[in-house]
């Protein structure tokens, strides 16, 4: 298969489009079979359930050419669990679990000629998702909806690569205690979005979100959750039930513990004693694991010791680690890779 001409090294986070994509459709209480296609546009109603009450919800991972030049997913099941719960709690019906792992599997073989090579830097993000797409007007659920999953071809979600970013505590919050910080819906992060452009007009990178209630624990970021490591190498990451369930966060506490013998602790983390961690990053699978150097509360600055020119080094292993695996360099737990090609 020949790859297309593309700048691997030099992508960013950003959309290109591939050749084809997978759509089904719900209507009177089923869904179809579903299908590629060629085209990338989407045709609904001006009243449409997503247009009008943002009933919406989303996946992301990763495709990958691993070291012998086969072309895997991670743990798609995973995120098609996770699909399954977003849409319960938004009211749309459930693409079943296979049926979603199968049209990844097809979407990224259909555009394997943008899946960048081995050792490029890049990756194929795939973006499954489902909206309503029927006319309503008073609040309620739509009746139709539309699945589809999509590819394009990525580099690092934050400029500079694997460079410590800086980040403040928000003052504005992502999820309410009963809400739905903990699944992957739309409303999530448009209501980020001025929050996210606020922190850039500041001169900072990201967000860090403290727990609505109490302004005391920390959440996560607009788009990944916190690791920490602590001085005696301990790695801990916030528990909550407003943080989404991050596949790459569960998956390195089990590399922690499992390749690299550390201990690992998921509990809620007070802001106050972050100033005592000796690393910290985000965690996610456009993220991947992205180093944070600095994080600054209304003034107050915490410098990691690791510093603003790299990553810490238990951060840097599990960075090696995680990728090692997802690129076929390491064995991974059963059930972790699915290949597709
Ligand atoms: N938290 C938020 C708010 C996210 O949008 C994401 C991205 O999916 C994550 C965390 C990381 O989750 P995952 O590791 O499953 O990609
Ligand atoms: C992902 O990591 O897949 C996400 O959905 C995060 C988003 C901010 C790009």
């Amino acid at each position: 298969m020949e790859k297309k001409n593309i700048d691997w090294a030099n992508l960013g986070f950003g959309y290109v489009q591939t050749d084809k994509r997978f759509v089904a459709n719900y209507k009177n209480g089923a869904w179809d079979e579903g299908g590629l296609t060629t085209d990338a546009t989407v045709t609904i109603t001006e009243c449409a359930g997503v247009l009008q009450y943002a009933q919406t919800c989303f996946e992301g991972m990763k495709a990958y050419t691993t070291e012998d030049g086969h072309i895997v997913t991670f743990r798609p099941d995973l995120n098609a669990e996770r699909m399954e719960n977003s849409c319960k709690r938004l009211e749309m019906p459930v693409y079943p679990q296979d049926k979603f792992v199968e049209a990844v599997v097809q979407t990224v073989a259909a555009n394997e000629a943008y899946v960048p090579p081995y050792g490029s830097g890049a990756t194929l993000y795939v973006r499954p998702y489902m909206f309503g797409s029927d006319a309503v007007i008073g609040v309620k659920p739509s009746s139709e909806y539309q699945f589809r999953v999509f590819t394009t071809p990525v580099g690092p979600y934050f400029k500079g690569g694997v460079k410590p970013l800086t980040i403040r505590v928000c003052d504005y919050d992502r999820a309410a205690p009963h809400g739905t910080g903990h699944i992957k819906a739309g409303l999530n992060y448009a209501m980020s979005l001025y929050a996210i452009m606020d922190a850039h007009r500041q001169g900072f990178d990201e967000n860090m979100y403290l727990d609505a209630a109490t302004r005391t624990k920390v959440e996560e970021t607009g788009g990944a959750n916190f690791l920490f490591v602590t001085k005696d190498n301990k790695v801990v990451t916030p528990k909550s039930n407003s943080i989404l369930p991050s596949i790459t966060r569960r998956s390195l506490l089990v590399v922690a513990k499992e390749y690299l013998g550390l201990e690992v602790e998921e509990r809620e983390v007070f802001f106050d004693e972050v100033k005592n961690f000796a690393e910290c990053g985000l965690c996610g699978t456009a993220a991947v694991i992205s180093p944070v150097g600095k994080i600054v509360d209304h003034g107050k600055e915490i410098c990691f010791p690791s510093g603003m020119s790299e990553m810490g080094p238990t951060t840097k292993k599990l960075y090696d680690t995680l990728t090692g695996i997802q690129m076929g360099r390491l064995e991974a737990p059963k059930g972790w890779i699915k290949v597709i090609k």
